[in-house]
């Protein structure tokens, strides 16, 4: 199974990597940029996806973010690997996690050139919510778990 939990130092340092490479770095924001401070909560479930060579080329997260409510959040594929299923698999990992975990519904905002692929995936648009980095439109959308 490609999709697994971080474990090892070098598979969270490989994770937060390419959090910033993906949603960071093309901003010019600072390195640490990519981490939220509930990051290390127990709470919160990490999703990653390697190549059969081992090398971590998708990631997301997921925490519980009301009654019954799961949010994910930093979900990114490598540039190189979009467009392979691989972010589905991610997004269907963590679905399940928060399945296991009695949660119900799943919300998460959405960057507008996402929007799409979260619809395939069973997402509804709810509103508009706010800008990143001043330029980047993001959407609330949500699903029935
Ligand atoms: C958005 C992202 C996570 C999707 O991951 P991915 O691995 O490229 O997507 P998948 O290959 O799993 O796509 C699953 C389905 O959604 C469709 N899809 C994916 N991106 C799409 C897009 N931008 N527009 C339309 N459809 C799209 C795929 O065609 C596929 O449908 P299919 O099974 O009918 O072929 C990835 O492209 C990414 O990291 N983008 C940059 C960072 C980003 O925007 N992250 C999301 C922040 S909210």
């Amino acid at each position: 199974m490609p999709v697994r939990a971080p474990s090892s130092p070098s598979d969270f340092a490989a994770y937060y990597q390419l959090r910033y490479r993906v949603l960071r770095q093309p901003w010019n924001q600072p390195l640490g940029s990519e981490r939220a401070d509930d990051d290390d909560a127990p709470s919160t479930t990490h999703a990653l996806y390697s190549t059969q060579a081992g090398e971590v080329v998708g990631v997301a997260r997921l925490h519980p973010s009301g009654p019954g409510q799961a949010q994910v959040r930093y979900m990114a594929v490598d540039p190189a690997f979009q467009g392979q299923g691989i972010g589905q698999q991610l997004l269907e990992y963590l679905e399940d996690a928060a399945r296991r975990q009695g949660l119900t519904e799943c919300i998460l905002h959405a960057r507008q050139q996402a929007v799409p692929f979260y619809e395939r995936l069973g997402y509804r648009v709810v509103a508009p919510s706010h800008q990143l980095f001043g330029t980047i439109q993001h959407f609330l959308m949500r699903k029935d778990l």
